[in-house]
């Protein structure tokens, strides 16, 4: 390796994230209202073996030992989210004090662990008394997002600057309301469209929202992302590899960067039509201080008369005889080179952060050790494309590492397993493993 930290400056954010469905547990305690994700994962059929969230890391009992550990790491920088029914258990309506108590205690531990909170506001899991009303569908989810988002800032804000509005609008609007593979497991493209404007509509609402309670926040919202290559250099597959980079690159940034939807290079997004009401353009527009992108694979596209409206399919990693990670994702760091420079050519966000990146491997603990020597490589070599889109010019700010423990991997359950810290999910036992003190050792400050 022939990077250290220091290449990327003094101000540059290192850290890890973490969603509270995936970590806290306490499913029903203290006063926490059920969210989709609850439902979801209690509902036979739905995810890997049954399994669901109830307990997973029990972060909600365990914080303050996990957050020591991440103290003892030197991680300076922690991304985690709020769940909105643990704050409002009907969504709308009487904040539960035991639920901002909880997040008071995350907060002031890592204050006290001189370890910064990032917040990221929404990380997919609405309390299900809203989807009884239609959840994202239903319009309405902009004033009760909006209450939520007042809530959060009026109780935190003086301590916490970072702010991220969604996580990933694309897959939970793409997988809960079109594929049906996510929570709340809706489909079909009606429900998609109304899903996918709204979240568009609440991720500036809520930045807006969140600057005019706090002058000096420091605010975002993130992405998904993967590079889009064509499957042959032929018309028709780059043709189509276009349109799957307007679907997962483009639907969310574009509009937040005052664009509109990209419906030129995308007939299919004309259905927005639907449900954009006059003035919504300029509502859709926000100036964030910083974009967070999440990059884990690349996409190879081709073109395909069996697939109505897009007329394109991805061609599975599995069936290229590429290096794959667990999940079934193509190991192909460049992708965080490409896709750093592709958003930074969206003017309005003076920042770019990389918020979320890692890869799940099987991990083999043996006598208290994990060798995960492929995920080390592996964040390595994203690390170096990191650097090398910096040493382009993009301004790119922090990277995170997905995640901080083994967690909850939604519709996977618990078999992939993404963490710098094992998680033993029967005892609750912590190992931190070879990867985690690499990272550990990279971004101290004396190394
Ligand atoms: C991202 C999600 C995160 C986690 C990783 C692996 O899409 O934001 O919660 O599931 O993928």
């Amino acid at each position: 390796m022939n990077f250290t930290k220091d290449s990327f400056g003094p101000n540059f954010s290192w850290g890890v994230s973490t969603a509270a469905y995936q970590i806290e547990g306490a499913w029903n305690e203290d006063g926490k209202g059920p969210s989709v994700w609850d439902v979801f994962s209690n509902t036979k059929g739905k995810t890997h073996k049954g399994q669901n969230g109830n307990i997973s890391c029990d972060f909600y009992h365990r914080y303050e030992h996990d957050l020591s550990i991440m103290q003892g790491l030197g991680i300076r920088n922690y991304r985690f989210s709020l769940s909105w029914s643990r704050i409002i258990p009907n969504g709308i309506g009487e904040v539960n004090t035991k639920g901002i108590d909880f997040y008071n205690r995350v907060i002031d531990t890592c204050l006290n662990y001189g370890i910064e909170p990032w917040i990221t506001l929404y990380h997919w899991d609405l309390p299900h008394e809203l989807e009884k009303k239609g959840g994202w569908t239903n319009r309405e989810v902009i004033d009760w997002f909006a209450n939520f988002v007042q809530v959060c800032v009026s109780h935190f804000g003086g301590r916490v600057k970072h702010w991220m509005v969604l996580n990933e609008p694309l897959v939970f609007t793409g997988a809960g309301y079109f594929l049906g593979i996510h929570a709340p497991g809706k489909k079909g493209l009606k429900n998609f469209f109304a899903a996918a404007h709204h979240a568009a509509l609440c991720q500036a609402e809520g930045g807006r929202i969140v600057r005019s309670m706090l002058s000096d926040g420091h605010i975002g919202t993130t992405f998904s992302c993967s590079s889009i290559h064509p499957f042959s250099p032929s018309k028709n597959d780059e043709m189509a590899a276009k349109r799957v980079d307007v679907l997962l690159n483009r639907l969310f940034v574009e509009p937040l960067a005052g664009l509109g939807y990209p419906v030129h290079d995308l007939k299919l997004l004309q259905r927005f039509e639907e449900v954009v009401k006059d003035g919504d353009e300029q509502k859709l527009a926000f100036d964030m201080d910083f974009i967070g992108i999440q990059n884990y694979t690349r996409e190879i596209v081709a073109s395909s008369r069996l697939t109505p409206l897009i007329w394109a399919k991805v061609i599975e990693a599995n069936k290229r005889k590429v290096e794959t990670t667990e999940m079934g994702w193509e190991v192909y760091p460049e992708s965080m080179y490409e896709m750093l420079l592709k958003f930074s050519k969206y003017k309005n966000f003076k920042e770019i952060l990389v918020t979320e990146n890692g890869a799940a491997f099987p991990d083999i603990l043996e006598n208290g050790v994990i060798r995960d020597v492929k995920r080390k490589d592996f964040l390595t070599q994203k690390i170096q494309q990191v650097l090398r889109a910096k040493q382009s010019g993009v301004n790119v700010t922090g990277y995170f590492v997905w995640s901080f423990t083994d967690n909850f991997e939604w519709a996977e359950g618990y078999r992939p397993r993404f963490g710098l810290v094992h998680v033993d999910f029967e005892t609750q036992q912590r190992t931190i493993k070879d990867s985690g003190r690499w990272f550990s050792g990279f971004i101290r400050d004396d190394s």
